[in-house]
């Protein structure tokens, strides 16, 4: 068994564990704002913390602002962005009284975390992270000193709250591990001080784009939670498909087709097989019709939601967050300071 299927058998014993001792856990999750949410995000990580906390898990979730410019020259409009999640989270379901949603930048204590982490590993180690090697690629750029060491980074935004769970997505389970490595290194240098998470891996199937490929911003391919209806319905009419009238699930052949049937499948609940079935020679058309409404009537009630919010209901949530954060950290760094011995 590789260590990914490992961690994946892990999970339905550290899930019972979580249901029955909720109190035990401290959550911290998040991602990169770098663009509207969608609903692969939906999928894939916000229903899981909305479960998480009403299951009475204490949920941090962090809008890693800094972790938008590892790859690109900007920041871009990431204060939208961050608005624009808010926004998400809380029609999803977050609740900003139990759950802490913060940006990194607001947070100076846990940016500090980072030197002494960084003492912590070396440049091989830094180095070999598969998903840093993946994300140069795919940026096409040189190597940049935040891309390559984001891994601590966000080794940070997790122990700075001593979150000791952490729900990522198989692509970060690489920084999960470095997490774990960093803080027993930290605790056998400098005595106890950081719990070693445990990463909680979604069981949900990845959620492919219109087009077949991953879901991403990128690919023009998502639709995100924020959309009207109508640009639900553009944006299916625009997938790519093919003009055979028989609609069948065949991913590797026809991507188009079949990511839109995975799309219908995950919000109703059913198999993309059963709705190929069902459409029979219906064609490509009747197929986004389908999956037009069929979104479009799951996303109704969390963008009537969404509406009915504003961005200054966003502002109030992250600054009331940040603020919660900013004292977090500064706890735990003065009891770095204490372990390392810098108390003047
Ligand atoms: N790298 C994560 C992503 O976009 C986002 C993230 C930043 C994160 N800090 C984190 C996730 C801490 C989990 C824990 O996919």
């Amino acid at each position: 068994m590789d260590s990914f299927a490992a961690t994946v058998a892990r999970m339905p014993a550290l899930r019972t564990a979580i249901e029955q001792h909720p109190e035990d856990y401290r959550v911290l999750t998040g991602e990169r704002p770098t663009g509207r949410l969608h609903l692969g995000h939906y999928f894939g990580t916000i229903r899981e913390r909305v479960r998480l906390q009403s299951a009475g898990v204490e949920t941090f979730v962090i809008l890693a602002d800094y972790q938008v410019i590892t790859d690109r020259d900007s920041a871009g409009n990431v204060r939208e962005h961050v608005h624009g999640a808010v926004l998400d989270y809380l029609a999803a379901g977050l609740d900003p009284a139990s759950t802490t949603i913060f940006t990194h930048s607001s947070v100076p204590a846990l940016n500090q975390l980072l030197l002494p982490f960084l003492s912590l590993v070396t440049e091989a180690e830094l180095h070999r992270n598969p998903t840093v090697k993946s994300e140069l690629a795919a940026s096409g750029r040189t190597l940049s000193g935040l891309l390559l060491t984001y891994p601590v980074h966000q080794a940070a935004d997790i122990l700075f709250c001593k979150g000791n769970l952490v729900p990522v997505g198989k692509d970060n389970l690489p920084h999960v591990e470095i997490t774990r490595t960093i803080a027993r290194r930290f605790n056998e240098r400098y005595g106890p001080v950081f719990p070693e998470p445990a990463a909680l891996v979604t069981d949900a199937a990845e959620l492919p784009g219109l087009d077949g490929r991953k879901m991403s911003k990128s690919y023009g391919n998502a639709i995100a939670l924020g959309m009207t209806a109508d640009e639900t319905a553009a944006a299916i009419r625009r997938a790519p498909t093919d003009s055979e009238r028989a609609i069948t699930y065949d991913p590797a052949n026809r991507p188009g087709v079949a990511g839109l049937l995975t799309t219908a499948a995950v919000v109703l609940g059913r198999t993309p097989q059963e709705i190929a079935d069902e459409l029979g020679d219906a064609g490509a058309g009747a197929l986004k019709r389908v999956t037009t409404e069929a979104v479009n009537e799951f996303l109704a009630d969390h963008r009537a939601r969404r509406a009915s919010l504003t961005v200054a209901d966003a502002v109030a949530v992250i600054r009331d967050g940040n603020a919660r954060a900013r004292t977090i950290a500064d706890a735990t760094l003065d009891e770095v300071r204490v372990a390392m011995g810098m108390v003047y």
